[in-house]
């Protein structure tokens, strides 16, 4: 008995160490965590439960029969995030660079399987060389493995991924799969093929992270969520961007009353939108001063920046906040931003998140690289995802509601539930200048008459009045009180039932 306990504490003493003080040291040497430093920092203290710390490697080629390290390059098991529970996987990169080998995957999928049975979300912290190479297709097969949970798991329960190391080749497909995909800064890089493939195929000379480093994938691809400056930052956001999530599909978000009261009015606000219809003003103003204390955690700051998605509260209920951006491209709709927009809304919907939609939307953006990029198709994903959504959808018009846009961006006619407009919204087919250009085209060589009936058309549908005769908003409210208004109508809507038709599943414009 006393050498089974000595032989158990040696084998978890060993695990721990995992490819050795050498490999620790230089993982520590790139200011990288090791991957039990960053469970340790990302669950509550004491409360990580570590399973299959002893499962090993089953190869034998290419002189691996003598090359094990108990738990195989990556550290399983559940936990706590402020009290509630969550399933992890950590890549441990000093234990043949985190490859995946065929035990390394049934390590991560029997934690996914377990996360699906009790319905908790899975965090995954990525740091591996990919396919382990002695293994062959046996890795392979390990992470179709996992991409099928992945996909079972969509839309049941929230899946994050951190990127912190290198993330190549098809393994980069895992992350693709989930929800969320963070980065860390000039330690991280995800690429389908490395620079030196890219060299070869294309003649490209480009660094790792040039291809694939935590900026370009949150500035120029999209496919980042968010970036941080190290593993610690990364971590601590993560624990906190956790606490707007539900635990899966059949929960809602938890409710974390703050101080802040639904009742309390802003007028500052009153003045945020110019007098003159073409400036623009910075649309987080609005939702800094809607959501409770200000705090908005932001998703893709830096990509599509004419649109605007990310997580905060009303009166301590996770909201999906979703706002068009008048600062950038005057806050038009195009390929980037429509995809956004979509994906996020659709999380939502599938996670039980009220979304509300600030809107300033002069249209689709024109011209031949959206047409040839297909902004039809990709205009549509926004479209379709707010019209099958069924959470509450609460919308405030602020200024610009015109068009095709006006439609797509949670209007009465997609279920909106609730749709407010201020005063100086102008809900219309187009702006006043395009409409009279093309109505009145023949007074086109006589700038004064067409400037008259430009004021003319103006006053007519440069309003909130019309679409307010037909009941398409509910209310023109005060800026001021945009809060109270938005966090009455949520509370008003917090039993919503609404079901789509059944369907195995619709086909959203891919
Ligand atoms: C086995 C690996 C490995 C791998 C790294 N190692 N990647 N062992 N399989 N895929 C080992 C190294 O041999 C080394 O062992 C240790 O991990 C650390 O690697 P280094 O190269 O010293 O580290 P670094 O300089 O930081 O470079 C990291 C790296 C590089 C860029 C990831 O190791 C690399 O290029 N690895 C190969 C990447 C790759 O081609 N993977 C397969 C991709 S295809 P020692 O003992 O020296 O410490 C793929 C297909 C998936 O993944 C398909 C899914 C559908």
């Amino acid at each position: 008995m006393h050498d089974i306990i000595r032989q158990l504490e040696a084998k978890r003493e060993q695990a721990r160490l995992g490819g050795g003080q050498k490999r620790i040291n230089a993982q520590h040497g790139k200011g990288k965590l090791t991957a039990r430093e960053r469970i340790e920092l990302l669950l509550d203290e004491g409360s990580f439960e570590e399973w299959d710390m002893f499962v090993e490697h089953r190869c034998t080629d290419f002189g691996m029969a003598n090359e094990s390290v108990p738990g195989d390059g990556v550290v399983t098991g559940y936990g706590m995030i402020n009290g509630r529970l969550v399933f992890v996987f950590s890549q441990d990169f000093t234990v043949f660079g985190g490859s995946l080998s065929e035990a390394h995957a049934e390590k991560i999928c029997k934690v996914m399987d377990q996360a699906m049975k009790v319905g908790a979300p899975v965090i995954g912290l990525n740091d591996s060389g990919g396919a382990r190479i002695q293994e062959g297709v046996a890795s392979l097969g390990g992470y179709a493995e996992i991409f099928q949970r992945n996909v079972s798991a969509s839309g049941v329960i929230p899946q994050i991924s951190l990127i912190m190391g290198p993330s190549a080749g098809g393994a980069v497909y895992s992350p693709a799969l989930t929800d969320f995909i963070f980065m860390v800064k000039d330690s991280s890089y995800m690429f389908v093929t490395g620079p030196e493939v890219v060299k070869t195929v294309t003649h490209e000379e480009v660094t790792a992270e040039e291809l694939g480093g935590a900026m370009t994938h949150s500035t120029k691809s999209g496919v980042c969520d968010r970036a941080f400056e190290n593993d610690v930052e990364a971590i601590l956001m993560l624990r906190r961007f956790f606490n707007y999530l539900p635990l899966s599909n059949k929960e809602k978000p938890p409710v974390r009353k703050g101080a802040d009261s639904a009742e309390r009015l802003d007028y500052s606000l009153d003045t945020l939108v110019p007098d003159n219809p073409n400036k623009p003003y910075d649309m987080h103003e609005l939702i800094m001063k809607t959501v409770d204390d200000g705090d908005f955690f932001e998703l893709q700051p830096d990509y599509a920046k004419n649109i605007i998605i990310g997580f905060a509260r009303i009166e301590g209920q996770t909201v999906g906040i979703v706002a068009n951006q008048p600062l950038v491209l005057a806050g038009c709709l195009d390929i980037k931003s429509s995809i956004k927009a979509a994906r996020f809304v659709r999380f939502c919907d599938a996670f039980n998140i009220p979304v509300v939609t600030f809107v300033d939307v002069p249209g689709f953006m024109p011209g031949t690289a959206q047409e040839y990029g297909g902004i039809i198709k990709h205009g549509a994903k926004l479209l379709y995802a707010y019209a099958e959504c069924t959470v509450p959808k609460i919308t405030v018009i602020t200024r610009k509601a015109y068009g095709g846009a006006y439609d797509v961006m949670a209007s009465k006619h997609l279920r909106g539930d609730v749709n407010f407009a201020w005063p100086s919204a102008e809900i219309a087919v187009m702006g006043p200048k395009g409409a009279v250009e093309i109505i009145f085209r023949e007074e086109k060589s006589d700038p004064a008459k067409l400037a008259e009936r430009e004021a003319e058309y103006k006053a007519k549908f440069a309003n909130p009045f019309v679409a307010g005769r037909r009941g398409y908003i509910d209310d023109v409210i005060m800026p001021h009180e945009t809060r109270k208004r938005v966090a009455r109508s949520l509370a008003m809507l917090k039993d919503k039932e609404l079901e789509n038709p059944w369907r195995k599943h619709g086909n959203i414009p891919l």
